[in-house]
């Protein structure tokens, strides 16, 4: 039976390929999908989703939109990569599918609520949205089987030396929802850098040849040029839809059972995640930490779900 799963994000270009892997692997069941400030500020990330879903033809998921900036900080969005809009390169169309008016918090409460098996809820941004699901609706811990997210790294970050950018916008959000006692899974930048944008695999998508991989090939020139500006990567990560692919498809990432604190306070080291593979600091594990991809299972997946799309 397909495992159901709530999807919150901000898009973003690689969100949008979690969104179409979410909505198009068939062992998902993606119940609704959230939004928060990130990549672009919430109007923009909000949008963004529609027209991803309006692009690929997904109409029967609601979607709300939830905080607008973090829990205790001024929102930082990620221009540089994302471009102006945070979903630059197409030319986007007139989003067809509405907002659900209960937004973020309230959507998510009752999708958990009534979904009669527990639900996986993925998250590919920052996590304020589920830290505020969290402290408003604490009741709602039965129903969720799994907290799945893109965002640390077991290494070096992106943003500054140590942080990676969904968990530097909102370090107080992930320390409350690593906090929580629920299965967490942190799918970060040391296994979402082997999920690269090769040559190849833009050839692979291209060749679904539905309207959906035409957009697709689009954001991934767009994303390509930036990671290259930026980072002088010539194949850029693809980070969100690793974290999908986790609970889809749970062999294609490889995880160990470890500690993990997030860093609230170092100057320097602000939004970083301390993942004690080691042992070093003695503390019970909390948090399934992946360490491994299998690329090529992980493209094919992907290329799947979008051919499923329209
Ligand atoms: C993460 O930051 C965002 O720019 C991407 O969408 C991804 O979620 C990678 O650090
Ligand atoms: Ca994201």
């Amino acid at each position: 039976m397909a495992v159901p799963v709530i999807l919150d994000c901000d898009p973003g270009h690689d969100d949008a390929f979690a969104i179409w892997l979410a909505a198009g692997d068939p062992n998902l069941n993606l119940l609704g999908i959230t939004t928060v400030g990130g990549n672009g500020q919430l109007a923009q990330t909000t949008r963004n989703a529609q027209v991803v879903c309006t692009v690929a033809g997904i109409r029967d998921v609601p979607i709300a939109a939830g905080a607008d900036s973090p829990l205790t900080r001024t929102l930082q969005t990620a221009g540089d990569i994302h471009g102006a809009s945070a979903l630059d390169g197409p030319v986007p169309p007139e989003p067809d599918v509405d907002l659900d008016p209960r937004g973020a918090v309230q959507l998510l409460h009752d999708l958990l609520t009534d979904s009669p098996q527990p639900v996986v809820v993925i998250a590919t941004g920052p996590l304020t949205n589920i830290a505020l699901l969290l402290r408003i609706h604490p009741q709602v811990r039965t129903k969720i089987k799994e907290i799945a997210w893109m965002g640390g790294s077991t290494g070096r970050g992106n943003v500054t030396p140590y942080a990676e950018f969904n968990c530097w916008v909102d370090p107080e959000a992930a320390a409350v929802v690593v906090a929580a006692g629920l299965r967490f899974s942190m799918v970060g930048l040391n296994v979402t850098h082997l999920a690269l944008v090769t040559p190849e695999v833009l050839d692979q998508l291209a060749a679904v040849g539905n309207a959906t991989s035409a957009f697709a090939v689009e954001l991934l020139k767009f994303f390509r040029a930036s990671y290259q500006e930026a980072e002088g990567m010539a194949a850029p990560p693809l980070h969100d839809p690793v974290a999908v692919a986790l609970v889809a498809v749970p062999e294609i990432v490889t995880t160990v059972h470890t500690r993990l604190d997030i860093e609230l306070h170092g100057p320097e080291t602000v939004g970083a995640t301390s993942v004690d593979l080691h042992n070093k600091l003695g503390r019970p594990a909390n948090a399934h930490v992946a360490v491994d991809l299998d690329a090529d299972r992980f493209w094919k997946t992907v290329e799947d779900a979008i051919r499923r799309m329209r």
